[in-house]
């Protein structure tokens, strides 16, 4: 895949802003004049949705870990076929609600998945599409997410322990410190804009730096 675009994954636990964040990162984007596209995962294609569906509220089904690591990679893998590579072929910048690394830290650390393996499904699944930037919303209080409101019902994976998203944030912050040169850590703890402000400029550089062509 020739990539002219740019890509950036936003990264975190529960309620950690991610979601909020790549509104405001996308809407920033546009406004500096890039074509920008935002996915959310699991989900953003048909057989995605279809498989966001098993994942998020089939408590009945009894998943195992490894089809749980299998379906969010085979939901990623239509992600990126379908939407992702398309969009950076066509040069735009696509900003993306968790990526691999939610993988790695979800099934990989906080599951005790075989790291390697749940990397190489998602290597293979991916065609190894890794992003150019990943933003870590990381909340040095577990209190401080855990007090936000949600918007609807907690689905099967916010469902577990306390200790399960423990492990999670340590997790996302293993991953950041293992890859500094594509990872920024900003604290989610702070006041909406000002986490905006961290991102957006942080983006802008890197893209900038980059060039991306035809601006
Ligand atoms: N920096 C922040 N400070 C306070 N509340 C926030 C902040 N960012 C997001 N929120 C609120 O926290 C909740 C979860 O945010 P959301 O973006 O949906 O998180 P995520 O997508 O990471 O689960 C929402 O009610 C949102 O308005
Ligand atoms: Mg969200």
């Amino acid at each position: 895949m020739r990539r002219k675009g740019f890509f950036v994954s936003i990264e975190g636990g529960e309620k950690a802003g991610k979601t909020t964040q790549a509104a405001l990162l996308a809407d920033r984007l546009r406004q500096q004049g890039f074509d920008t596209l935002v996915t959310r995962e699991p989900g953003g294609t048909a057989t995605g949705e279809a498989i966001r569906s098993i994942l998020l509220h089939s408590e009945d089904h009894g998943l195992t870990a490894v089809s749980e690591a299998l379906l969010f990679a085979a939901s990623r893998g239509q992600l990126v076929a379908e939407v992702i590579g398309p969009a950076l072929e066509a040069g735009k910048v696509v900003v993306a609600d968790r990526y691999v690394d939610s993988s790695l830290a979800y099934q990989g650390i906080a599951l005790s998945l075989p790291f390697e393996k749940v990397m190489a499904v998602n290597e293979w699944a991916t065609g190894g599409l890794w992003p150019d930037l990943t933003v870590l919303l990381d909340c040095p209080d577990p209190a401080t997410a855990a007090g936000r409101p949600r918007k609807g019902e907690a689905d099967r994976i916010e469902k577990r322990q306390e200790d399960f998203h423990r492990r999670v944030a340590e997790g996302f912050r293993q991953l950041a410190l293992q890859d500094p040169q594509r990872y920024v850590v900003v604290d989610a703890s702070l006041p909406t804009d000002e986490v905006a402000e961290i991102i957006g400029s942080a983006v802008y550089g890197r893209i900038t730096g980059k060039e991306v062509p035809g601006r």
